[in-house]
Formats: structure tokens, C-alpha cells, sequence
């Protein structure tokens, strides 16, 4: 079905150009200049995806946003705006815009940004689907909808991977550090895949001995050894039509990764203490947080195998190469905890959050989330503050800016050598030394000119 889109601006120049760009691409587009008639339109004939100029003479596009998602969850909806903030961004992304693009845009962008919108819809659809109906492999888990937030060109490079890649049904190595969605990431391809309506397994291949993997992969026969009272069939048989992920994959023993390097050629499989092939239909998406390519070339690891899961290879960037993805995962974050039965609090102070913007999240992401958890749990109020945060975090604050030593200083020096220092590691941008000073940006412009900061 070809994608339907509806675009709004009261430019007339923008709408046209919109217009070109994705008609190109072959997409259906109903242009508007007034958001009334356009909202009756989507009313009329619902449509995957809404591109809107902030702002606009008769309706903020933020409320034509809240009045579509409102009647129309699952339409993404892309915010054009030209006066771009950081807080503008982070609050039309709290509402659930998927992404705000400010203007000029290119073409590129725009394809781009539209592609990467209609897969996460598609993504979505697949997961939730796949969680309605009850699909065991989802069961017990908590599971959620697989959604990649983001916004820094390295995640989005990833989830533009993720779409082209999905739908072939080439094995993939996901490396990345602990804690920095591998697991959602696999999870994403799986429900983008042909595979999203079959089982999604997940395996740890550094949790268990030899024996318990051989028996967990590939399954027994009756009979097979001493208790195996009935035939069990493994992870590689069960995982048949989905997506079996092994996770630590630089952790598997060296006589399993030729056992499973023979049932990836041959396609199939035979169960310990059987001596029936059985056809397995299953693709590998695998992770590790280890340099499995250091352990082949070391001799540890197989380099036959490797290069059989290792078709594509996504890397993922840790948290702290990302920073400017912090204030959407806090909100991501918050939300969820609110839906899981949370207090309700769903926004950061701008002090607390320009501390977890410097922060280096060594943990990546699941440490934002703890972090999180945590400040939800202690907070008093409904908005997260410096207190809420860890100790440690706070600490952090303090360590990062360090006086010249016995020098006593005027307050205006100190003000002056403060700003100038976090105006350096914020690499001269100064909405963001704003934020973390608490001032505006006008503010702060006042005091640089005053001490000639420029
Ligand atoms: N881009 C992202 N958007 C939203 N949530 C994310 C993102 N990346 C990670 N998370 C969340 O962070 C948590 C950790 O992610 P995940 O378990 O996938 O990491 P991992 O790399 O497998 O970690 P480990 O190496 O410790 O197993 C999960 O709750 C996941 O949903
Ligand atoms: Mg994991």
C-alpha cells in the first residue's frame, strides 16, 4: 500500500517543495496550507504520516499534533519549524512528535527523516501486533514495543540500517557496549522482518557450561542421558520462522561454535542423542560487547563462524557519544516508568538535565534508566531535580570546574572564568551553557559581552 502522507504550512513555497520531494519518492500526498481543512481530511481518510509547520496563523502545529495522535495514535507526525530550541525539540518530542526539523531542510533530510518515520510506524504496528496476540516468546518478558529513540545522525544511521536490513534475511552482529540497546535493536529487526509474526528467542551464550548450551541450542532426544525423561526441542528448532538472538556470542565455546557453524550451512539440525536431521528455519542476529574480530584473529573465536553471522554489523554508539539523544530517552524513560504503574513524573529541571547531558553514562542507557528509576522513587514533587539524582552525579558537577589554586578571586572573576570554562567544553554552544548556568540565553549573552567572552 502506498504510503499516505498530508503535509501543512501556510508557506506556499515550503508545501510545494514538500510536495516535489516526496511525490519523487512515490509517496500519496495531500497538501494544505490551513490545518482545519486538514485535520477534516485526516479525519476522512486516515494517513501514516503528518508533516507540519509549527507555526501557523490559525492552529499551532503542536496542538494539530496532540488533536491527530489523539484520534490517530500510531501516525507519526513530523514538526517543521524555523526557530529552532532545544526546548521546542524536547517538548514537541515529549508530545510524541516523532521528529522536529528546522528549517532550511534538504531534500536528503526530508527523504530520510520520512523513511526512517513510515519504518518505525511499520515496526511498530509489527510489534504491537505481535504482542496482542499473545506470542509466547514475548510473553513472560516485559515486553515493550521495540522504539529506537534518538535523534544524533549515530542513531539514526543505525535505525536507517535497521530498515534496509530487516526485511533480507541476512544473519547480524550488533557490538556495542553494555547497556546500549543491542537487545533493542535485535528485538527492532525482528518486528521490521518477514520474520516479525514467528518467535523472537533470546539466548546468553556466556551464562552456561558446554553441556547445558548444547542441550538449551539444539535439544535431546528421550533417552538421551541420565533424567532427559521426555524429547525436548531447543532454541534453534523453537525459534523456527523468527529470529533467534545470541547474545555474548564471543562468549560461546569453541566445540559449539562448530556445531552451530554446521547447522548454519546445512540448515538443519540434530537433537543430542538423535540421529534424525531436522530442517531449521531460523535467522541468527547475534551481539557482543567483546571485539569477537580481535578473537578470531587471537584464534579464539571461529573465523568461519564469524563471518557466517557476521553478514552485517551494526555498531552502536555508547550514550556518551550521543549526548544530544539525553533529554529524549530521559522523557522516553519517565513515560514509561509512568505507564508501568510509576508516580507521575514526567519532566527533568533544566539544572538536573544539563547534569545528565555532561555526564559519560559508562553505563549507557540502562544507567540513564536507573538513574531515572531512582530520582522517580526519591523525588518529592513532580519534576526531577539536582536532589533527585545520584551523589555522585552531583559530585561530578562540582569536579568538572576547577578553580586556579591559592587564588582568591571576586565573584565577577569566578562568574567570568566559570562561563568561559563551560563555554569551552560545551564547545561554544550557548544554549546549552545557559541551561546549565539556569540562565537564558539572552542573560548570558549580556555577561560574554560584558567580559568580552565572544
Ligand atoms: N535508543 C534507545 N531508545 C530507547 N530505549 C533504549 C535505547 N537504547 C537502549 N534502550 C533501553 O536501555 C535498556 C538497555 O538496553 P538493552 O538491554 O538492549 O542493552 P544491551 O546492549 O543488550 O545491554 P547488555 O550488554 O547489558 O545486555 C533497555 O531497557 C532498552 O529498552
Ligand atoms: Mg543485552
Amino acid at each position: 500500500m502506498t504510503p499516505h502522507i498530508v503535509i501543512i504550512d501556510d508557506e506556499s513555497i515550503t508545501l510545494k517543495q514538500l510536495r516535489r520531494i516526496l511525490e519523487k519518492e512515490g509517496y500519496q500526498v495531500s497538501a494544505f496550507s490551513n490545518p482545519q481543512r486538514a485535520l477534516k481530511h485526516i479525519e476522512a481518510s486516515p494517513c501514516h504520516l503528518v508533516i507540519s509547520d509549527v507555526k501557523m496563523p490559525t492552529m499551532n502545529g503542536l496542538d494539530l499534533m496532540t488533536r491527530v495522535k489523539a484520534r490517530f495514535p500510531s501516525t507519526e507526525v513530523i514538526l517543521i519549524t524555523g526557530y529552532a530550541s532545544i526546548d521546542g525539540a524536547v517538548e514537541a518530542t515529549r508530545e510524541g512528535a516523532f521528529y522536529y526539523l528546522e528549517k532550511p531542510f534538504t531534500p536528503d533530510q526530508v527523504r530520510d527523516l520520512v523513511k526512517q518515520a513510515l519504518t518505525l510506524r511499520r515496526t511498530r504496528d509489527a510489534a504491537s501486533n505481535a504482542s496482542a496476540s499473545g506470542d509466547s516468546a514475548f510473553g513472560e518478558r516485559d515486553f515493550q514495543t521495540p522504539v529506537i529513540i534518538g535523534e544524533s545522525s549515530k542513531i539514526r544511521e543505525v535505525v536507517s540500517i535497521i530498515c534496509q536490513i530487516a526485511p533480507t534475511d541476512c544473519n547480524v552482529m550488533i557490538t556495542g557496549d553494555s547497556g546500549s540497546g543491542k537487545e533493542l535493536v535485535a528485538r527492532a529487526i525482528h518486528a521490521a522482518s518477514k520474520r516479525a509474526d514467528g518467535p523472537f528467542m533470546a539466548f546468553n551464550c556466556g551464562a552456561l557450561n558446554e553441556t547445558l548450551i548444547d542441550n538449551e541450542l539444539f535439544g535431546h532426544e528421550k533417552g538421551a542421558f541420565t533424567g532427559a525423561e521426555t524429547r525436548s526441542t531447543g532454541l534453534l528448532e523453537a525459534a523456527g520462522g523468527g529470529t533467534l538472538f545470541l547474545d555474548e556470542i564471543g562468549e560461546m565455546p569453541n566445540s559449539m561454535q562448530v556445531k552451530l557453524l554446521r547447522v548454519l550451512q546445512e540448515r538443519e539440525l540434530i537433537r543430542v542423542g538423535g540421529s534424525r536431521p531436522i530442517p531449521i528455519d531460523v535467522r541468527i542476529v547475534s551481539a557482543t560487547a567483546v571485539d569477537v574480530k580481535a578473537a578470531v584473529n587471537g584464534g579464539a573465536f571461529r573465523k568461519d563462524l564469524y563471518f557466517r553471522i557476521n553478514v552485517v554489523n551494526i555498531k552502536l554508539p555508547g550514550l556518551g557519544e550521543r549526548k544530544k539523544d539525553i533529554p529524549l530517552l530521559a522523557y522516553h524513560i519517565l513515560s514509561r516508568l509512568k505507564r508501568r504503574g510509576g508516580k507521575d513524573i514526567s519532566a527533568v529541571s533544566q539544572r538536573a538535565m544539563a547534569l545528565l547531558s555532561n555526564y559519560a553514562f559508562p553505563g549507557n542507557v540502562r544507567e540513564l534508566e536507573n538513574i531515572l528509576e531512582r530520582a522517580v522513587a526519591v523525588c518529592s514533587g513532580t519534576v526531577v531535580r539536582v536532589c533527585d539524582l545520584p551523589p555522585d552525579l552531583i559530585e561530578f558537577e562540582f569536579q568538572t570546574y576547577n578553580p586556579p589554586d591559592d587564588q582568591f578571586m571576586t565573584l565577577a572573576e569566578l562568574e567570568q572564568d566559570y562561563i568561559s570554562h563551560l563555554l569551552k567544553i560545551n564547545g561554544g554552544v550557548r544554549t546549552k551553557t545557559a541551561a546549565i548556568l539556569g540562565i537564558d540565553r539572552a542573560s548570558l549573552w549580556r555577561k560574554m559581552k560584558k567580559y568580552g567572552l565572544d
